[in-house]
């Protein structure tokens, strides 16, 4: 997977964060070298994020970002039918924004980590208690990753993230190829069915041409 992260002002425009909830807990799940923790955790907030990839040091991190970065972003310009310049200008400017993002969370992974803020885990099993969190939040894994993930990791990640969370935003709800993911709706079915009222909202942000929707759901009566 491409360890890209992305900024606050990019997750308040995914997720349609308001300033409600940032001040509420929030887990983000496969959080990558994103700066949404630092730059959050520096506005007051309180944020968990976990990802495989926090086995690493940030040096670590830091090359394999470093790696890929010319690779994906000639993928981009190769790809011009794909892409939405709407929140980025264009990909001079999303490339300048993935390198501040990675470096801002390469200042904070250290502190971080030794705070809990940065835990290596895995969906579909996490390592919190139930409705350890007010807010879920899973960008660019499920869904972005359908047919590399099986159906059943995400039906098994979605259970596992309503497990520990009153409310969950996923975003967004195409694939790598920019295609609906066809997980969307056996997700929502299994919602449906343990009494959940899973939402599609459209959101401010656009990279992926026509990936401006995102899956919400709150566990059932909850007011929030
Ligand atoms: C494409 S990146 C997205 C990073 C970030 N959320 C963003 O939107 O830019 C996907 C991330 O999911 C992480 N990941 C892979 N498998 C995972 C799993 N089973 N549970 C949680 N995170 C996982 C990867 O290590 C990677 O950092």
């Amino acid at each position: 997977m491409i360890p890209f992260g992305r900024s606050l002002d990019e997750y308040q425009a995914m997720f349609g964060l308001s300033r409600r909830d940032q001040q509420r807990t929030i887990l983000d799940c496969g959080s990558g070298p994103a700066s949404f923790n630092a730059e959050l955790t520096f506005a007051g907030g309180q944020v968990t994020s976990i990802d495989p990839l926090y086995q690493f040091s940030a040096e670590q991190i830091e090359q394999r970002f470093l790696h890929c970065l010319d690779d994906v972003m000639a993928q981009i310009n190769a790809t011009p039918e794909n892409w939405t310049w709407s929140f980025h200008s264009d990909s001079k400017a999303l490339k300048r924004n993935r390198v501040a993002v990675m470096e801002c969370f390469t200042a904070d992974f250290g502190p971080g980590k030794a705070a809990g803020r940065y835990l290596e885990a895995s969906l579909p099993k996490l390592p919190f208690e139930d409705g350890a969190f007010d807010l879920a939040l899973c960008s660019h894994l499920l869904f972005l990753y359908s047919g590399i993930l099986a159906p059943e990791f995400h039906l098994q990640a979605v259970q596992e993230l309503c497990r520990v969370a009153r409310e969950v935003r996923i975003f967004p709800l195409r694939t790598l190829t920019s295609q609906p993911s066809t997980d969307v709706e056996p997700v929502c079915s299994m919602l449906q069915s343990l009494g959940f009222a899973p939402k599609i909202m459209q959101v401010e942000y656009e990279l992926q041409k026509g990936g401006n929707e995102m899956l919400s759901f709150s566990i059932p009566g909850d007011s929030v």
